[in-house]
């Protein structure tokens, strides 16, 4: 079902589910969407604030982005999660973020908040959450979601301090196991939150999601719904 625009017709959660031909389509459509919002956001109040995914899926986006117009100058950048690992080690959501896109982008490195994980889970995240603080509402999230349905480093079976505006990360199941991850309340704290999600990989979480199952990816709602963009190898499992 569409709306004018052909887009989709939200279903009783607010999630409104977008399938895109193929990973390319699906960065692009994405790509545009970010641009979009910085537009409104920056002609409606002067700064364009975002949250980063990790993984590999939005690297693709970044790249687009990378080759796109924008004042990059009001930009605030901030991480979504990030892996405690040295600071410019190739498995840093920060560093694949700067390679592909902010590092070559005239957007200050001031406007650029990463999160010091090098200095261990727990101190990293609560140095992270003043900084959330302070800059909540978000104009727009980015995420990704992993075949067991976690998110951001929200992990099924994980729990944490429910409210808390950053979590320090132990024994996740996807490697490294020390992580930080913003939580809920700061992810939800948006007027938009886009969930990127390519791969066949990922068609058994994405039907237990649709289900209704309760997984941490199924947590997000934003200020006005949540936007899922998938690539057809996703909607239906088939490799291509
Ligand atoms: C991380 C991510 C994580 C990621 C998903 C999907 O640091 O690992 O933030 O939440 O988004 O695991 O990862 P892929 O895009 O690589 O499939």
């Amino acid at each position: 079902m569409t709306l004018p625009g052909n887009r989709p017709l939200p279903d009783n959660r607010g999630t409104r589910w977008h399938v895109l031909p193929d990973a390319h389509s699906l960065a692009t459509a994405v790509s545009e969407r970010i641009l979009e919002a910085a537009r409104t956001a920056i002609s409606g109040h002067g700064v364009f604030r975002i949250v980063l995914a990790g993984g590999a899926t939005p690297a693709a986006v970044y790249r687009q982005l990378a080759a796109s117009a924008s004042d990059w100058s009001r930009w605030q950048v901030f991480f979504g999660d990030e892996r405690c690992l040295p600071a410019d080690h190739p498995q840093r959501n920060s560093v694949m973020a700067s390679e592909c896109w902010l590092g070559r982008v005239a957007l200050p490195a001031a406007n650029v908040h990463v999160i010091n994980a090098e200095a261990g889970a727990g101190a990293a995240a609560q140095a992270y959450a003043a900084v959330i603080e302070q800059a909540r509402p978000f104009d727009l999230v980015l995420l990704g979601m992993g075949e067991d349905g976690h998110t951001a480093s929200l992990f099924p079976g994980q729990t944490h301090a429910a409210g808390e505006l950053v979590h320090a990360v132990h024994a996740a199941p996807k490697p490294p196991p020390d992580r930080v991850s913003l939580g809920l309340a700061a992810l939800n704290d948006a007027a938009g939150v886009l969930v990127l999600v390519s791969g066949a990989g990922k068609h058994a979480a994405l039907q237990r999601w649709k289900r209704g199952e309760d997984l941490p990816v199924a947590r997000l709602h934003g200020q006005a719904g949540v936007d899922v963009y998938i690539d057809n190898a996703a909607a239906t499992g088939e490799v291509t």
